[in-house]
């Protein structure tokens, strides 16, 4: 919990948390990580999707490999445990591991960008794993008009080399452990749970065009606000989320231009987020939530426009994992509990290449996204211990072998 509040002081922004794509501070943060696993004599290297990669040899060579890791980037004004804690994990199983080793070996891997905060667009690490960082994603632009590409080659790395960061066909599985981030596990008094499943997710932004004008000389019934349109809008996304079982939709973030008191507004820009397990449901409500944008757009003489960030579909984790999480679990001494994770995770990625499974951590009142985020030090020792069980149950698995990876 000490290393987790330490890279927290690793921040672009002073008094709060916030780490974003490739920042300075991620280089502070990868240094940190590379220190403590250097007594294990782990080389850290970092990929050229900027992900923090280090390899616990097996004991034979050229062995397979289990993945284990979690996301090193923050959101704005960020706790200290959500992505972070499932690195330090990592590192800490290595460290109990106390030089034994097993018959695959053990990759940790720092995540460069999973939150969607610099881009947008989230899982900008774990999509290079699985060959996902595409062109199109190169491209995107921050609020700077930095592109992803340029990030990485200001932080001093080739994305040429983006494709050679991709997972071989060696990986035998990829575990993640994680803060629930929610009030589920508090509620039953469980330290921890198996991720069965991660609610699909879709994240767009929404451009309303009206005209700037005299805020003291133009008449209400002569205005195009772009504002006043964002924001009948805005109150629609929660009714409409509010009226199906399960849905969550949120704005979370408007910027209005020219943007001064005296000025009726011209341009709002706004991100939404949707998600459901059902992507049929998640979908639908995206659909009806465009239709809206345009209705009121077309009442108020507006424009919409919507330009489409991510539409990641719900995952199954992976069975013979969840279970073997589940056994761990027991053998630790708690109760077992399988649940959906509302939050999305770099695993929801990686599983598209190699089984996926995650274990959740107790999220004391349910608070992330927010300094307050807590973990207890009993749910964290717990969490090594399943951990443990989890690598010993594994190397003596002949299933576990068997798998074959879809790389
Ligand atoms: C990641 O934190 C998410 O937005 O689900
Ligand atoms: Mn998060
Ligand atoms: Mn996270």
């Amino acid at each position: 919990m000490g290393r987790c509040l330490r890279l927290a002081s690793f921040s672009e922004d002073s008094g709060s948390a916030r780490r974003t794509f490739l920042s300075a501070p991620m280089s502070e943060c990868h240094q940190e990580i590379a220190r403590w696993i250097r007594p294990l004599e782990v080389p850290a290297r970092i990929d050229a999707a900027g992900n923090l990669r280090a390899v616990y040899p097996a004991a034979q060579a050229h062995a397979p490999r289990l993945l284990i890791g979690s996301h090193l980037d923050t959101v704005p004004n960020a706790g200290a445990y959500d992505g972070v804690l499932g690195v330090v994990l990592a590192v800490a199983l290595l460290e109990e591991l106390r030089g034994r080793r097993l018959p695959f070996a053990i990759e940790v891997i720092g995540f460069s960008e999973e939150e969607g905060v610099r881009f947008g667009a989230p899982f900008i690490g774990s999509r290079a794993l699985v060959g996902r960082l595409d062109k199109e994603l190169l491209g995107v632009v921050d609020s700077q008009g930095v592109s992803v590409q340029k990030a990485i080659e200001e932080f001093g790395l080739n994305p040429k080399e983006i494709s050679r960061a991709a997972l071989k066909n060696d990986a035998l599985g990829y575990v993640e452990f994680h803060i629930e981030q929610g009030p589920v596990l508090e509620k039953l008094n469980l330290p921890l749970a198996a991720v069965e499943a991660i609610a699909g997710q879709s994240r767009l932004e929404f451009t309303f065009l009206g005209h700037a004008n005299h805020a003291g000389t133009t008449p209400m019934h002569l205005r195009h606000d772009a504002i006043a349109g964002a924001a009948e809008w805005i109150s629609a996304v929660e009714r409409g989320a509010q009226e199906v079982s399960g849905l969550v939709a949120t704005v979370g973030k408007i910027e209005a231009r020219p943007g001064a008191t005296n000025v009726i507004a011209g341009e709002a820009r706004l991100a939404l987020d949707v998600r459901h397990s059902s992507d049929e449901v998640r979908t639908r409500a995206v659909d009806n939530l465009i239709r809206q944008a345009r209705e009121i757009a077309a009442r108020r003489g507006l424009s919409v426009q919507e330009n489409t960030l991510l539409s990641q579909h719900a995952v199954a984790m992976d069975p013979f994992l969840v279970g073997e999480i589940e056994q761990a679990i027991i053998k630790t001494g708690c109760k077992p509990l399988r649940m959906v994770s509302g939050a999305g995770h770099d695993a929801m990625i990686i599983a598209e290449k190699v089984p996926s499974a995650m274990i959740f951590l107790r999220t004391p009142g349910g608070v992330s996204h927010d300094p307050a985020e807590s973990v207890l030090q009993d749910d964290v020792e717990k969490a090594i211990m399943c951990g443990l069980h989890l690598l010993d149950q594994l190397a003596s698995s002949p299933e576990f072998y068997k798998r074959t990876n879809r790389a």
